[in-house]
């Protein structure tokens, strides 16, 4: 007998993920740069709280997240009520999606958008809707001219993955105030603390009751290996995702460790201050050589080649020098590599082997 079942309509339509590459044959001393991680790790804060939560592993975790919601508001100045944690923030994506999207209703992303938003849409049975950009900068009319009866979810990072460019905090607000009275902005400040004095969406969200806004511990935290995150909304959303939520959906180590990096707040600040003076040295550096890049908010720069061929071929040289960086054709950016801003040393290598391979 054969078993006959299948599985939900869109299921079949999702790509499989593909990560950045950790690994290159023969090389001992690779630098990965494909997933815009901290090059510097968590906060020793962080780390010493994730070690002494190794001494409990036999309990459950809080079920309620309060102390990291408190320290999240805290720190950010936003309340913690209407704060909820997940197991990064790609399980608020998927619980947004969950939660509001399904069959016969439209979930927005922009054309080179993170590729989570898709694949958390279909999964919920959902039809994603792509939008394109300019320049690869997010186009509000273009986005607004996509919403239909049938839109629920419309998701923008701010800055960016993969291009790093951000839209200014006008056209957010224009873009909240735009979207149909049954839809969400789902604002995602994945790399909000890139960016100097901003505050991810945070004051919108308290302004509004159709803005919902997401964070990572996976990016300038250096926690990406735990998977914490956390969104803000509106108490009506919070309180429907909570419905959905596993009681014990962030591990007790993953919650310690985020408590403690979220409380550092001068480290963060000294991370965000390197990554700005490294980020802008690459840029620079490249540019030089006739590789352009957008100026870009976040860890990374998206360094664009003359064809897919020069990106494929300097790809293959870098990892051939040890060096992993990201191809981003099937973001729709087949010239493009997305290289993680490093540490200094980090950086240097980079610049060094692109030299190396454009004098060939
Ligand atoms: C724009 C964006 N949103 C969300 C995420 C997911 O992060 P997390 O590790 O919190 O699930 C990423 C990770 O690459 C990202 O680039």
């Amino acid at each position: 007998m054969t078993n006959a079942i299948k599985p939900q309509p869109g299921i079949m339509d999702i790509a499989l993920y593909e990560g950045g590459a950790s690994h290159v044959a023969g090389h001992d001393n690779v630098l990965k740069l494909s997933s815009n991680e901290n090059p510097f790790g968590p906060s020793p804060a962080a780390l010493k709280a994730y070690e002494a939560a190794g001494r409990a592993l036999h309990r459950y975790p809080s079920a309620d997240h309060a102390e990291l919601r408190e320290a999240i508001g805290q720190v950010h100045g936003v309340d913690p009520a209407r704060v909820i944690c997940g197991a990064g923030s790609d399980e608020i994506i998927a619980f947004l999606c969950q939660a509001y999207a399904g069959p016969n209703t439209e979930v927005i992303h922009t054309e080179h958008g993170f590729a989570m938003y898709r694949i958390s849409a279909l999964a919920a049975g959902a039809t994603p809707v792509e939008v394109k950009e300019h320049e690869r900068v997010t186009d509000v009319d273009a986005i607004l001219a996509a919403c239909t009866d049938k839109t629920r979810l419309v998701f923008l990072a701010n800055p960016n993955n993969p291009t790093g460019t951000m839209i200014c905090q006008a056209d957010v607000a224009r873009l909240a105030d735009g979207i149909p009275e049954q839809a969400l902005l789902v604002l995602d400040g994945a790399y909000a603390e890139y960016v100097e004095g901003y505050d991810g969406g945070a004051a919108l969200v308290d302004e509004r009751d159709n803005v919902v806004m997401t964070r990572t511990f996976s990016k300038i935290y250096g926690l990406g290996g735990l998977r914490v995150g956390w969104g803000y909304g509106p108490a009506h959303v919070i309180d429907v995702l909570n419905r959905i939520r596993g009681p014990f959906n962030v591990s007790a180590a993953g919650l310690a460790a985020a408590q403690a990096a979220v409380c550092d707040v001068a480290y963060i600040e000294k991370c965000r201050q390197d990554n700005a003076r490294w980020r802008s040295w690459m840029a620079d550096a490249l540019a030089e050589m006739g590789i352009p890049s957008d100026v870009s908010m976040a860890n990374f720069i998206l360094a664009r080649f003359a064809s897919q061929e020069e990106a494929e071929a300097c790809d293959t040289y870098l990892q051939s020098q040890g060096l992993i960086v990201r191809r981003v054709a099937g973001y729709n950016l087949p010239n493009g590599l997305r290289i993680t801003v490093g540490d200094e040393s980090g950086c240097r290598r980079v610049v060094h082997a692109v030299r190396q391979f454009k004098e060939g």
